[in-house]
C-alpha cells in the first residue's frame, strides 16, 4: 500500500483563497491588516523564516514591517518596542521570532504582547482560551494541522491520536486542540516525549500520529499502525554533500518507509511547514477583523 499525500501546498492555497476574500472585505472598510515581525540577532534560519513571512504579506497585500535588532539588544529595549507595536494602529499582528538570544527572557516578552495582536497564539491568555474551548488566536502550526485534516475530511473524532513531542509551540497545543469537545477534535490524545519509556509501543496505538520532536527520521515504519494518518512537523537540517547548500531538510518521519504503512502522510518539505505561514496570515487577518470591529 502507498499512502495518500496530504499536500500542504494545496491546503495552504485554500486558506489563502479565504484570506484574500477577507482582505478585500476589510479594504472596503479602509482597513489593511498589518504584521510586524521582530528579529533579534542573525540566526540564519530565523532570518529566512522572517523574510518568507514578509514576502507572503506583500504577495497578499498585507502591510508588513520587519524590525531587525542587533544581538545585544536588551530585554528592556525589546519590551519597549513591543509596547510601541501594541499601540501602533497599522499593526494588527506582532510576531517576535524565536529563539531569542539567551539574555532575553522569552516568556516575559510574550506576556508584553497585546493578546489581541498575538498572532503566534503563544500568550497565556490565548493558550488559556484555547484550553477552555473559547475563541482566541490559535498557534499557527497546530491550527494548520487541523486545517489539513479538515481539507482531507479526516475527522479525528473518536480516534486515538499520538503526539510525539511536548513543545509549547506544537506538541502541547495540538494535544489541547484535538481533545476539545468541538468539530475536528473529540480525539483520545496521548503525548509521548523524549522520556517516554517504550516509544514504539505508544506510537503504534495512533490512528493519527503527529511527530513533532525535532529528530530526523526518528519515526520508523515499524512504529506506525497499519493505515494510520501520519503528520510530520519536523524540519531538520541534515548534511548532504550532494545538495547545493550542503544540507537538506528532512522531517521526523522516515517518509519512504512509513508511506508503505500509513493511509495518509505529509511530506517534508511541502507539508505542515506550508501551513504554518498560511495560518499566520489568516491569524493576522483575524486580528485585524477583531480590532476593527
Ligand atoms: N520560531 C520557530 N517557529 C516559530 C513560530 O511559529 N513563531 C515564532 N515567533 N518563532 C518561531
Amino acid at each position: 500500500m502507498s499512502a495518500q499525500l496530504i499536500d500542504g501546498k494545496v491546503v495552504a492555497e485554500s486558506v489563502y483563497e479565504d484570506v484574500k476574500r477577507r482582505i478585500t472585505q476589510l479594504a472596503d472598510r479602509g482597513v489593511t491588516p498589518g504584521l510586524a515581525a521582530v528579529l533579534v540577532g542573525e540566526d540564519p534560519a530565523s532570518a529566512t523564516y522572517v523574510r518568507s513571512k514578509a514576502k507572503m504579506c506583500k504577495k497578499l497585500g498585507l502591510y508588513s514591517d520587519v524590525i531587525t535588532l542587533p544581538v545585544d539588544t536588551t530585554h528592556d529595549e525589546l519590551v519597549h518596542l513591543v509596547h510601541e507595536l501594541n499601540k501602533n494602529p497599522k499593526i494588527h499582528g506582532i510576531l517576535v521570532q524565536s529563539p531569542l538570544p539567551p539574555h532575553i527572557d522569552e516568556p516575559a516578552i510574550t506576556l508584553e504582547i497585546d493578546p489581541r495582536k498575538d498572532v503566534d497564539g503563544f500568550h497565556p491568555h490565548n493558550v488559556g482560551l484555547m484550553l477552555i474551548g473559547k475563541p482566541g488566536l490559535l498557534p499557527c502550526t497546530p491550527y494548520g494541522i487541523i486545517k489539513m485534516l479538515e481539507y482531507y475530511k479526516l475527522d479525528p473524532a473518536g480516534k486515538e491520536v499520538v503526539v510525539v513531542g511536548r513543545s509549547n509551540i506544537v506538541g502541547k497545543p495540538i494535544a489541547g486542540m484535538l481533545v476539545q469537545k468541538a468539530d475536528m477534535a473529540n480525539a483520545t490524545v496521548t503525548i509521548a516525549h523524549s522520556r517516554t519509556k517504550d516509544l514504539r509501543e505508544v506510537t503504534l496505538r495512533g490512528d493519527i500520529l503527529i511527530a513533532a520532536i525535532g529528530r530526523a527520521g526518528i519515526i520508523a515504519a515499524d512504529m506506525v499502525k497499519q493505515g494510520a494518518i501520519v503528520i510530520d512537523v519536523g524540519i531538520n537540517r541534515i548534511d548532504d554533500p550532494n545538495a547545493k547548500k550542503g544540507y537538506r531538510i528532512v522531517g521526523d518521519v522516515d517518509f519512504e518507509a512509513c508511506s508503505a504503512v500509513a493511509s495518509h502522510i505529509t511530506p517534508v518539505p511541502g507539508g505542515v511547514g506550508r501551513m504554518t505561514i498560511a495560518m499566520l496570515m489568516s491569524n493576522t487577518v483575524d486580528a485585524a477583523e477583531q480590532i476593527a470591529s
